[in-house]
């Protein structure tokens, strides 16, 4: 498909030349009001050289800057300007320095070109190779590299040749394919849109032609795709409504939806104007499925079965955006176009350097990070490699209680083991097991503050249930710890991932039949969320244990309140770090009370 917009990315700051460029580039191609254009011949900043009557192209375009020098809102300013070939580009201004990587990145992740720009008196800087690694990573297609103020040095060719150097070297490492070096001068008007007459040893493309001569690439190899966007229906009639992504579908065509794996075959292919017999990439169609399948709106149509393969494990590069870190072990919201599923971001394989794209080992993302990470999901999902496509291969991560948007992904690939492991069914059941010990197996899960009482009252209630016949056992936070989660301590990831494990061991034994009684501080709403996510509504009861904090430390049974008054324990729950109290337990017991009153409400609740 051929798009009528092109959107090009500018990396560069105002010191080597940017606005001067992108003023330059708007007026040679008619794309500035001509009373702008009067404006900037006339007004002057101070300390400059332009001679009254002249352009000072970069009056034109530095709006962003002035943001940025008072420290307000950055974000990303764009322009528009036509193309002779009558298409239309785009122009995003994003800023470049480091703890704006954010910003960068989306803006990138929407562009097609990213200029970036060099001051040949400085050669390749840092912020060069930290544009290139982003625009590697979001999949920027074409990289225009503009060498500029070529005239500050006779032109010469030798530092042209020297930073081209330079920069293929970069683009291999960072896989880009397809670079252009232009060397140009803003100032005087080399190579942006006419072609320079005072470096003779260039006869390469200038600026607007590298722009110009752009197109975009087929974005999949699959032979038809199409996302449901909707879901039609009328009197006697059910279609699925979208836009052909990929490839093309025919009136007759077998399809297979997906994540659901149905297959069914095209029995109508209607539009706004009547029915066609054929649907071709960019075309909004809706499809008359034969059987009606139970889709709904997210899911996927493809032609050929072999090209897709939903999968819910994923290797994928993260950006961090949040200001709180990435807590690995940590239940997350994947948003993928419409579709939402749960997301575990099982490993963190390394860091990107940005500056660099060397690979640093690291167990979090930090604001404006960006990692290769693992991540699980609940629900399988069909995705690309975002390098092929990023409509298919990306997605963001949402805070599961703020639900504020926390990082953005891209898909490197799918992880085959996913399709490896196959849930094997048995036939003796949870209900077959619990029913022959005749109790209803579930969870007791005692969240409270060290030193609240969880513990004493987790032994008390398991004797109370033993002594009526029950089969009941305890997963004690201090004794786990020193077995099965002997490698965790306690910053807010090893929490998460204590909590994770104590809760896959509490869903087996409610498996087997038992009923569960857990005793962890499991500070975090939404690591006790994610275990309760693991159990049906009536098998998990979520039992605050509330004990003011200085009775806790009054009781202090283990010392822990004094070491940590004395600085020995700088992550002490409830001193050094959060407790969140539950949002909505099912039970909340007063931990100064006694403990036979506390167990008479727990049995009460599991009646
Ligand atoms: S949790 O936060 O990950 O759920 P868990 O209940 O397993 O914690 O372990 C808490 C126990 O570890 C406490 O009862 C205490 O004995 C011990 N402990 C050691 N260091 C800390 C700490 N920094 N914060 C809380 N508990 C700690």
């Amino acid at each position: 498909m051929t798009t009528s917009i092109i959107r090009l990315l500018t990396c560069g700051s105002v010191d080597d030349g940017k606005s001067t460029l992108i003023g330059r580039l708007l007026v040679e191609t008619d794309s500035v009001p001509h009373d702008t254009i009067g404006a900037a011949k006339k007004v002057r900043r101070t300390g400059s050289t332009i001679p009254a009557g002249e352009i000072d192209f970069s009056l034109l375009t530095d709006g962003l800057e002035a943001e940025r020098e008072q420290g307000i809102t950055i974000d990303v300013a764009y322009r528009s300007m036509s193309l002779l070939n009558g298409k239309r580009l785009i122009i995003a201004d994003a800023p470049g320095h480091e703890q704006y990587t954010r910003n960068m990145v989306v803006a990138a992740s929407r562009s097609d070109i990213a200029l970036v720009l060099i001051d040949a008196t400085k050669g390749v800087r840092t912020q060069t190779l930290r544009h290139l690694t982003i625009c590697s990573l979001m999949a920027v297609k074409r990289i225009i590299i503009v060498i500029n103020k070529l005239d500050a040095l006779d032109y010469s060719e030798s530092v042209y040749d020297q930073i081209s150097k330079e920069i293929r070297q970069a683009a291999d490492r960072l896989h880009l394919q397809d670079v252009h070096v232009v060397p140009v001068s803003a100032l005087i008007g080399d190579n942006v849109v006419f072609p320079t007459h005072n470096m003779p040893w260039y006869s390469g493309a200038t600026l607007q032609d590298c722009i110009q001569s752009w197109v975009a690439p087929k974005a999949l190899d699959i032979d038809g795709l199409m996302r449901i966007q909707m879901i039609s229906r009328a009197e006697n009639f059910r279609g699925v409504s979208g836009t052909v992504r990929a490839g093309a579908f025919a009136v007759g065509d077998e399809v297979t939806i997906y994540p659901s794996n149905q297959l069914a075959k095209i029995a109508r292919i209607t539009t706004f104007t009547g029915d066609v017999k054929q649907a071709l990439e960019s075309d909004a169609i809706t499809f008359v499925l034969e059987p009606e399948v139970d889709a709904t709106r997210g899911d996927i149509i493809a032609k050929n079965s072999a090209d897709l393969i939903p999968s819910d494990r994923f290797a994928a590069h993260v950006v961090w955006l949040n200001e709180d870190p990435l807590i690995h072990s940590r239940s997350y919201l994947m948003v993928s176009g419409p579709t939402t599923s749960p997301t575990m971001i099982t490993k963190i394989k390394h860091k990107v350097d940005v500056n660099t794209g060397e690979h640093i080992s690291s167990d979090t993302l930090k604001m404006n990070e960006i990692g290769l990470v693992e991540i699980a999901t609940d629900i399988p999902m069909v995705m690309q490699p975002y390098s092929q496509s990023r409509e298919f291969g990306n997605f963001i991560l949402v805070d599961r209680l703020t639900l504020k948007t926390v990082g953005a992904g891209m898909i490197q690939h799918s992880l085959r083991r996913s399709s490896n492991i196959v849930l094997q069914d048995y036939e003796v059941t949870k209900s077959v097991r619990s029913a022959q010990k005749n109790q209803k197996s579930r969870v007791v899960w005692l969240t409270g503050l060290s030193g609240s009482g969880k513990s004493t009252i987790a032994n008390a209630l398991e004797k109370r249930l033993l002594a009526q016949g029950a089969h009941a056992y305890v997963l004690d936070g201090d004794n786990l710890r020193l077995g099965l989660n002997m490698d965790l301590g306690f910053t807010p990831e090893d929490r998460a991932e204590n909590v994770r494990r104590v809760s896959e061991v509490a869903k087996l034994m409610v498996d087997a039949g038992l009923i569960v009684i857990t005793a962890l501080i499991s500070p975090f709403e939404v690591d006790r969320q994610r275990a309760k996510s693991l159990f049906q509504p009536d098998e998990f009861l979520e039992v605050f244990v509330d004990t003011p904090v200085e009775i806790c430390r009054s009781r202090d049974p283990k010392g822990l309140y004094k070491k940590s008054a004395a600085g020995e324990i700088p992550n002490f729950t409830g001193v050094g770090q959060d407790y969140e109290r539950p949002k909505t337990p099912d039970l909340v017991l007063d931990g100064t009370k006694t403990v036979n009153e506390n167990v008479d409400l727990i049995v009460q609740e599991l009646l």
